[in-house]
């Protein structure tokens, strides 16, 4: 009987990126050592070039939802969590009120910092950091002090997760100085978390509902340290919206047209209404409403039992990269040895239950989550939402992996610009019903010019035109032989019928408030041209892309709603002594190298901030900012670096401008390391701690200004 344990296969067959082989396989269970699940036949961009475009649905003149008030902007007459409706930024957190000294556009002054390796949180000259809260800290009243040793899955059930992700800052309504910290925990590394691990098999049913604990999210409130831009959790007892949210048995309400249906119905749960937990929560955005969208990402890995399955259920688990051949695989975390619910031959239809976006209420302590059908499901990385000028609110999502596609959704009903508690619960709905599209693009120079090293082609620019396939609206479906229901359910097969582009793993993807383009991470594609995979297009312009690059779209007129837009690559990252990288034209030798984008962020002034994963030139991962108009765009600097091992997530910029929240997500995360070896030492110098952190500038001035 082969040996399947986590332990013993890293690096079996590994042929990932730049990540560290231990990342692979508990992030992903080595996505990358499998083909990728995109199969389809869909023309690649070249085959397509200059082809034109057919205009769907009614295009109006449309403008950036720049309706929301910034952090620290007018307090909330409504007090308490009924009557909330906090003035957050959608998407990255800041507002665009005019409650709030608006920075120059375009301004970046600080001195970037130099790309290292060391165990350290880098940052510039004249900036201070602080960890805010890490792995273990309490998070709920009564939450033990954490002891590796003697951890519980009782404890941990109270006390932040582990792989801190995304990361939103929501201002308490009345209160400046304070506001919730909403974070992801999007895995647990096993080999990390325990003393002595030596394999999944190995680990008590306890441990492995710890690591069930450790996922989900942590809401946690927090306050400003005088008049700094320094935030720290507020201790005490009565900390009402404290919360820990997990993959162990956290109630999510399904929402839409697939919630009550054949699909996700099962033996725990013959309503299809009620799902335990969430997974691999990984982006995630901030809504104008005030709550926080999350991303279930790479679900499958939490599943064994694949091989039990019908012949229609494999086909379509396998274009979600669920492991059909074996009972067991290398990754298999063995949640079956807990809950039988994720072993796939005894529960076919719990698969389904995970990979949607979670709408999450933080000043609704004691409400059920909701997953939203209606957006679809796939890899999510997250979503962020703008309110379009017809009032629509409109998310942007990516499905984060090699070849998958980009998505919007669209609502039916429109936003209610009010605090009133009537109008909050109104917006809560939003996101239950609307019009989901999946993105084919085109590019404007000919297929010969995009000869896959990243060479310009004669117009100067990667770019071109695209178009948002409508899949499906409410209960009716626009796919040729798929339900609604099996769109939004497989709606990656429904992307594939429709033909929609093979892109670079869109990662985060975030609309600017400043101007209503919206920024989408390609973070990197190793197969891009190998085999017999996609060749290079203009949209993804690298065969083999190691380094990733930025995807720029803009609506016509403006119209978020609306099904065409044009497209550009701003930022093609990597060496910038390297001849196959683009900073929007900038002199790249003042440019900070940077490779594989994965978030996006705005501040206020609309500098585009981008937090990296996996950095590919040999450097720790970091966050750097760059404008993204005007005569400064693509002069892209470094703001900061992770310890060794990690990576940088969030990014968060308060409203103010005066704190950058990122998460350091799995930092020592370096093949045989453990608790007693550890990689990395940071955050306390014994061993390696996920955590989130806090960063201001020392004179108080605006974050990179
Ligand atoms: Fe969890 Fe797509 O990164
Ligand atoms: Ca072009
Ligand atoms: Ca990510």
């Amino acid at each position: 009987m082969p040996d399947f344990s986590r332990r013993l296969l890293p690096l079996l067959g590994h042929s990932g990126g730049s990540r560290d082989a231990m990342t692979c396989l508990y992030r992903c269970a080595n996505a990358c050592d499998h083909p990728a699940p995109n199969e389809s036949a869909n023309p690649y961009l070249g085959d397509v070039v200059n082809a034109e475009m057919s205009r769907r649905g009614v295009v109006r003149a449309g403008a950036v939802g720049a309706m929301v008030l910034g952090f620290g902007g007018s307090a909330l007459a409504a007090a308490g969590p009924a009557a909330a409706a906090p003035a957050a930024h959608p998407g990255s957190g800041h507002g665009h009120g005019h409650h709030h000294p608006q920075p120059k556009a375009g301004k970046i002054g600080f001195k970037p910092v130099a790309p290292n390796t060391l165990d350290a949180f880098t940052i510039p000259e004249g900036y201070r950091s602080s960890v805010v809260i890490r792995w273990g800290d309490p998070v709920e009243p009564g939450a033990p002090k954490f002891d590796v040793d003697k951890q519980t899955a009782a404890a941990q059930s109270k006390q932040f997760g582990y792989n801190n992700d995304f990361v939103g800052v929501l201002p308490i309504p009345g209160r400046s100085d304070r506001a919730l910290l909403v974070v992801n925990h999007e895995y647990t590394n096993e080999d990390l978390m325990f003393r002595g691990f030596t394999s999944q098999d190995a680990l008590t049913v306890e441990q492995v509902e710890i690591a069930m604990a450790a996922h989900g999210l942590s809401v946690v409130e927090i306050e400003k340290v005088g008049r700094t831009g320094q935030w720290k959790p507020v201790k005490g007892r009565r900390l009402p919206f404290n919360r820990r949210i997990t993959a162990l048995d956290t109630e999510f309400k399904l929402t839409g047209p697939v919630a009550g249906s054949a699909l996700v119905k099962t033996k725990a749960d013959p309503s299809g209404r009620i799902v335990i937990g969430t997974l691999n929560n990984c982006a995630g955005g901030v809504t104008p409403w005030g709550t926080v969208l999350s991303g279930e990402e790479n679900f499958n890995q939490y599943f064994i039992g694949g091989d039990g399955v019908s012949a229609d259920a494999k086909a379509k688990l396998n274009r979600y990269g669920f492991v059909t051949a074996t009972r067991y695989f290398s990754g298999s975390r063995k949640w079956d040895r807990a809950q039988d619910r994720f072993d796939l031959t005894l529960n076919p239809n719990e698969a389904n239950r995970f990979g949607w976006i979670v709408e999450v209420d933080p000043f609704d302590p004691e409400g059920r989550p909701r997953k939203h059908t209606a957006m679809g499901r796939f890899k999510h990385e997250g979503a962020n939402v703008i309110v379009a000028k017809s009032g629509h609110v409109v998310a942007y999502m990516g499905d984060d992996e090699r070849f998958d596609y980009l998505y919007k959704f669209v609502s039916d009903k429109k936003y209610i610009d009010s605090k009133s508690p009537w109008a909050r619960k109104h917006n809560l709905t939003l996101l239950e019903s609307g019009t989901l599209y999946v993105a084919k693009v085109t590019g404007d120079s000919p297929a010969a010019e995009i000869d896959g090293t990243g060479k310009l082609p004669a117009d100067g620019k990667f770019d071109g035109k695209g178009e948002w396939i409508k899949l499906v609206s409410g209960n009716r479906s626009f796919v040729p032989g798929m339900t609604a229901e099996e769109v939004l359910t497989f709606t990656r097969l429904a992307g594939d019928a429709v033909g929609a582009t093979k892109m670079d793993r869109p990662e985060d993807v975030q609309p600017s408030l400043r101007t209503g383009k919206i920024y989408a991470a390609m973070t990197n594609n190793s197969n891009r041209g190998v085999g017999t995979n996609a060749k290079a297009d203009e949209a993804n312009p690298r065969n083999a892309n190691k380094h990733g690059h930025i995807f720029e779209i803009t609506e016509t007129r403006g119209d978020h709603t609306g099904t065409t837009f044009t497209w550009e690559l701003p930022i093609v990252c990597g060496d910038p002594a390297s001849a196959d990288t683009y900073f929007g034209g900038y002199d790249k030798a003042a440019v900070s190298p940077i490779s594989c984008p994965d978030n996006v962020a705005f501040d206020s002034a609309g500098n585009l901030w981008i937090s990296t994963d996996g950095n590919a030139l040999g450097s720790n991962d970091g966050l750097f900012a760059t404008p993204i108009e005007g005569k400064e765009k693509g002069h892209l600097r470094q703001f900061l670096t992770v310890p060794k091992g990690a990576e940088t997530c969030g990014p968060f910029i308060t409203g103010d401008d005066k704190s950058v929240f990122v998460a350091v997500q799995h930092p020592g995360e370096i093949t045989g390391a453990s608790v007693d070896k550890p990689a990395s030492t940071w955050p306390d110098g014994d061993f390696a701690k996920p955590a989130v952190v806090v960063t201001w500038k020392a004179d108080g001035g605006a974050i990179g200004s």
